[in-house]
């Protein structure tokens, strides 16, 4: 027998049906992350780390920062004298944030000297909690939007770590002879009131189709049966764009889940990679308690690459987070343990082992070790290497 569709809340049953009783999965998931009173994010309720929702690779400990410090640092050399700006988008916690500013402070203090700290947060519930965090920072910070950078766009690097997957997605159902619009639908009646239904909405308009026909899905082969769903990525376009207009040149590195284009739509992922997250368990059912569980689905690679260059983006490269963190160090990070504990760091083994079983999770190939680091730039300027080799701080 079938779990019973989960209850709706009030609030969102209002919206439901002010909307005539159903929206385009996106929009609900919009609605369930970022509403700024009732959103997972928006009001700030999501907590990320070991005692939180979940834990992303800058909550594991400060390694990650230290270690992805010297790349930035050397993207920002590379722009030559004049006022630099290490633009964080979606700084979660701040942790990173925080982290980062500290490394540059200590390794490169004439490159702090000359580096804003912008936070791009659109959600107030997370800002808040950034403002206290990084009351610490050495370097100045602002909070802004991509649209106040645009009036005055800044030189530096952009870092978007696990944000792309945040945005909404939209989802969309084969059902046999037309690929569909995935609805969220309310459902009233019944003795424990209104809940939520995932059904298939309308047909896919032709600009869509061609999107799926590049992407191999259109026809859907006899592979995909009636049923198979998976996800689209409207909103990285229009996100990459407003980053552009904000950067007058440098790079722009995103760190997230992502799989190629054929991993993605392969015909045995028959539910795309939507996953909703909650007190560090996981579901695959994205209407449990909207506004309470964080809502997740992976980047595509090829459309991500291809918005990217229409955007104006170039393309750097991409690889897996474990080639990345080997190709700055991690390893002599990993060896110097047994020997000299990091300055200010874990003298006792017990502190020690804790730091190689962060340090090992960072690169485990089954988990953050398979995130991808995907490099873009733009403007005038010569961007180093991307995935330099370790480099000695100076
Ligand atoms: C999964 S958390 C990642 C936090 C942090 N970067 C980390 O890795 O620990 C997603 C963050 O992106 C923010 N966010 C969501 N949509 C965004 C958008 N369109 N632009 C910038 N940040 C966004 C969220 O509020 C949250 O701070």
């Amino acid at each position: 027998m079938s779990a019973p569709p989960p209850p709706c809340p009030v609030w969102l049953a209002e919206r439901l049906r002010n909307c005539g009783g159903a929206v385009p999965f996106q929009r609900f998931m919009a609605w369930a992350l970022h509403d700024p009173d009732h959103g997972a994010y928006g009001a700030g309720r999501l907590r990320i780390g070991r005692d939180g929702d979940f834990v992303t690779s800058p909550a594991l400990g400060p390694d990650f920062a230290a270690l992805l410090a010297p790349q930035l640092a050397a993207w920002l050399s590379a722009h030559g004298p004049g006022p630099l700006a290490l633009v964080e988008a979606g700084p979660g916690e701040g942790a990173l944030a925080l982290e980062l500013a500290q490394a540059l402070q200590r390794h490169w203090p004439a490159l702090a000297a000359r580096t804003t700290l912008w936070l791009v947060e659109p959600n107030a519930g997370m800002a808040e909690r950034q403002r206290r965090l990084l009351q610490a920072s050495p370097l100045p910070c602002r909070w802004t939007c991509w649209q106040e950078l645009a009036a005055a766009p800044v030189r530096g690097v952009v870092l978007a770590h696990e944000v792309l997957d945040a945005l909404a997605v939209e989802r969309i159902v084969w059902d046999g002879a037309l690929w569909r619009r995935q609805l969220v639908r309310l459902v009233e009646g019944g003795s424990t009131g209104p809940r939520l239904r995932l059904e298939p909405g309308e047909p896919l308009e032709p600009e869509a189709l061609a999107h799926l026909a590049a992407l191999g899905l259109d026809p859907p082969g006899e592979q995909r049966p009636a049923g198979w769903c998976t996800e689209l990525h409207p909103g990285s376009g229009p996100w990459l764009e407003a980053c552009a207009a904000a950067l007058a040149a440098g790079p722009l590195l995103v760190i997230d889940y992502a799989l190629e284009a054929w991993r993605y739509y392969a015909p045995q992922r028959s539910a795309g990679t939507l996953l909703a997250y909650r007190g560090q368990r996981a579901s695959t059912d994205p209407l449990l308690e909207p506004g309470a569980w964080d809502l997740t689905a992976h980047l595509c690679i090829d459309t991500l690459q291809e918005q990217a260059r229409r955007a104006g983006w170039r393309v750097l490269g991409q690889c897996r987070q474990g080639e990345a963190l080997l190709a700055l160090g991690l390893a002599e990070r990993l060896h110097g343990l047994q020997h000299d504990p990091p300055a200010g760091q874990a003298s006792g083994l017990a502190e020690r082992l804790e730091l190689r079983e962060a340090l090992l999770r960072l690169v485990d190939p089954h988990t953050l070790g398979d995130f991808r680091w995907l490099a873009f730039s733009r403007g005038p300027m010569a961007t180093p290497r991307f995935l330099l080799p370790p480099a000695p701080a100076p």
